[in-house]
This record gives C-alpha cells, structure tokens and sequence, in this order.
C-alpha cells in the first residue's frame, strides 16, 4: 500500500510488531460500513463517479458476505483491517477499489471504526446494567420486609432490610448508566473527513458521513478528532468503576454463601463443585467477577498509560487502543450477565438472616435511643447501661428481647415494659422511615420510583 517510497520490504520482525489484524479484526463490521457511508459521500460530492460508487459499495457487501461467512483472513503484511478489506476490495473489483480511500486516511478510519465500535459496546453495556437493575428491583420488592444484620466494619451494626440492602445495589448501577450515557454523548462526533491530520482539499460533506453513522455531527478540529481517545478512556474508567460495584456485590454473595453466614444458597447454574470435597459447592462466578474488576482496571490504566505525553496527531503507539477496550468490555459483559444471574437465581434464607441480626444485637441503638427518648436518661449513660444489657444477652446466648423485664430493671430500673416495643428487629427497621432509610415503607416508596424508571409496570 505504501511500497512506492521504499526499495525494501519490511523485515519479519517489522511485520509482527507491525500488525494490528489480529485484534483489530474484530473492528470489520465497523470498517464496511464506514467505508459505504465514506463512498456514497465522495459519489454525492462529484468526487468518484456513480458507477464507481455502485462497484465499490457492491464489492464491500461482498467482502463483508465472506468475512461473515469465513472469517476475517490474518494476512500480516497486510498490516490491519483496512488494508486487509481494501486488498480484497481491489481482487474482488479491480482498480476502482484504489479510489475509496480518496479524501481518507487510516487514521480518520480507525478512529471512526473504533468509535463506531465503542458506542455499540456502550449501548450493549446500557442494556446489560438495565437488566441488572430489573433483577435487583424484583428481588428488592419480594424482600422490602425481610430482616437481615446491616453492617459496618463486617460487624452487626443496626437491622436493615434485604430490600434496602439490594436497591443500595440498585443505585450504584444507576450512577453507572449514567456514566456510560454521559459518555456516548460526549463519544457521538464523527471523525471521518478529518484525513491524516489536516482535513482534505477535496469537496466532502462531512454532515453527510456523520448523520449516514448515526453521529450528531462533525468533529471540529482534525488534529483532535485523529488523536483523541478520550471516548475509549471514558468507556474504560465507566468500565472500572462499575467493575468495583459488580466486585463488591460478587464478596457479599461470597460471604453471605460461606457455612458460617449462610445468608444465602446459589444458583447451581452459577456454582461449581470440588473435585475432591464432595460437601463443596463453590461460588466461582463471583469471585471470577471479583477477579475481572482488577483486569478491567488493568486495562483503563494500560490506555491511560499508552496515551500519556503523546504529541499530535497520531503515533502508532495508539495501535494498542484496542485490545483493553475489547477485554474490558468482554470481562464487563460476562461480569454483568454472571450478577444478573446471581440475583435472579439466589435463595435467600431469611430466617437465618433474622437471626443473625437478633443474635448480633442490632437493636442496641434502638435501647439507648429510648432509654434517652422515654426516660430521659442523658445519651452516654444510656449506651452504658445498654452495654450492660447486651453483655447479659449475650452471656445467656439469646436476643435483647428475650431479657426477662425484671432483668433489665436489676440494670437500671427506669427501665419499663414498653421498652419492648423498641427492641425488636421489626420494630427497629419500622423506625427507620427517614427519606432514604431502611423502613420497609420507605424502600417500597423507593422501590415503586425505580419500578416507573425502568418502565417496569
Ligand atoms: N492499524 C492502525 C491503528 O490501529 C491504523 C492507523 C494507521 N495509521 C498510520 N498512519 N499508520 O491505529
């Protein structure tokens, strides 16, 4: 393709280091069609005549036909997609092929191919947090009331309920669509018609190529649009922070699967078995999305790291644009799919739950809170005597509630049978109805919001 400046042709080595197809094949679809919006423009502005355009456009569908059918062929002298696709182009339809790369340069084409690429990713990613959110707003809805241990530290902290607890999720995957959202905005300007560097002498119509794309306009300055890669770092640090939530998620389930939680049973279908422990069922699944939080991070710091200190405009070092765009959204899309599934197919054992938040003393703060509230006791007196309640619960092994009331009255002796009320678990997370908070009327009012955000009825 360049060969006429040079007497001789690269070496092996110069080849390997060189080729992009082995990856950037993945980018053909992409390629094709920007190629036949690029043509249509150059026929509609008097730059390539009609039959050329028709001959091209129809030797690109037939190049896609065998891609589609037969893969992409890994030529590495043929360095990248666009050499490959327009070597065939020109076997498959002669000379006229040598004109569709008039008023282009590889560099507009790759950065209009991997935007092409990027944005698609981004609305399959949209896609996949949407369904992850339904999951979790279902099974918020059928646990609104379900008790369980809130923590802090790891340590029982106060009741909240399951449902609460999920829609916490819930959020976090909001901010997430919205990060990616932000981003296909701020990704939808067209490169192509920025050239090499400089823009092209010939007539073109970039409006043209940038609504025939689906993108809302031209790029505005063709130094920028060859070099910027702001729109697969955006995808990549939206990637890796929704790879930490998903991460977070994936340790709970594994804490709350593990023999001494017992929180929750696994789907089978997201579980493996052990090969020598036959009592073993082992949540793999999350913890690979544990895993892949770190290698999509990985990924967002290897592009950051490629494009540091670049000078304009292109260099070959953003050849290696593609692999961690490619992995990371691969990782992302299994990662999402994988808690998705883990949502929808988790039992949750709710008794245990009860349990471990009536045994773990999370009610402590709703004693002191009325000993403070009904017997005017200054607040640090009540947590001590509270302490001493707890102390005595725990050394019988049972909940604050099951003190007899002459028990607690041996402690302090303001205290009155309507401290009750105030020590059960459902009391507790009843109280909680501050905007935002555990309640179940609460997480039901935030549960119906989400439901007519989701649209889902
Ligand atoms: N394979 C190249 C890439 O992925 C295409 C652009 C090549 N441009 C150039 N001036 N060598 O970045």
């Amino acid at each position: 393709m360049w060969g006429g400046r040079f007497a001789e042709g690269p070496s092996s080595i110069m080849r390997e280091i060189n080729a992009s197809i082995p990856f950037d094949k993945a980018l053909w679809r992409e390629d094709i069609t920007a190629s036949k919006a690029h043509v249509a423009m150059l026929g509609e502005c008097g730059i390539v005549s009609a039959d050329d355009v028709a001959l091209i456009t129809d030797g690109l569908d037939k190049v896609a036909a065998e891609y589609a059918a037969d893969g992409v062929p890994e030529d590495w002298d043929l360095e990248d997609i666009h050499m490959t696709t327009e070597a065939r182009l020109a076997e498959l339809i002669g000379p006229a092929a040598g004109r569709l790369h008039t008023a282009r340069s590889r560099n507009d084409q790759v950065a209009t191919d991997f935007k092409l690429w990027t944005r698609a990713a981004m609305d399959e990613t949209l896609a996949g947090l949407g369904a992850l959110q339904r999951a979790l707003v279902t099974r918020a809805d059928e646990h609104a009331e379900t008790i369980m241990p809130g923590f802090t530290h790891l340590q029982t902290a106060q009741p909240v309920t399951l449902g609460h607890h999920l829609m916490a999720y819930y959020e976090m995957a909001r901010r997430d669509i919205s990060r990616f959202a932000d981003a296909r905005k701020r990704l939808n300007k067209s490169p192509l018609g920025s050239a090499a560097l400089a823009g092209t002498g010939f007539p073109i119509d970039r409006e043209m190529t940038s609504d025939a794309l689906g993108f809302d306009g031209p790029t505005r300055n063709s130094l920028d649009a060859v070099s910027d890669r702001d729109f697969a770092l955006d995808y990549l640090s939206a990637a890796a922070q929704c790879s930490l939530h998903l991460s977070r998620l994936a340790e709970e389930m594994v804490i709350w699967a593990s023999q001494p939680f017992g929180f929750v049973r696994m789907p089978d279908t997201l579980s493996t078995g052990s090969s020598i422990m036959p009592q073993k069922k082992n949540p793999d699944a999350a913890e690979l999305v544990r895993g892949h939080a770190g290698r999509i991070t990985g990924c967002l710091t290897s592009l950051i790291v490629t494009m540091k200190g670049l000078p304009l405009a292109y260099s070959k070092d953003m050849q290696d644009d593609k692999p961690p765009v490619f992995e990371a959204h691969s990782l992302l899309t299994l990662s999402i799919a994988a808690m998705t599934g883990m949502i929808e197919g988790t039992t949750f054992k709710t008794d245990r739950m009860r349990q471990a938040a009536e045994l773990g003393y999370a009610t402590a703060t709703d004693l002191a809170d009325w000993l403070v509230r009904e017997a005017d006791i200054p607040f640090r007196e009540a947590h001590h005597i509270t302490g001493a309640a707890v102390k005595l619960a725990e050394s019988k092994g049972v909940a604050l509630e099951a003190l007899e009331l002459s028990e607690l009255q041996a402690i302090d002796a303001r205290v009155d049978e309507r401290v009750y009320k105030a020590l059960s678990v459902d009391a507790s997370v009843a109280s909680r109805k501050s905007y935002g908070g555990t309640a179940p009327v609460e997480v039901r009012a935030r549960i119906a919001e989400a439901r007519r955000h989701l649209e889902m009825g």
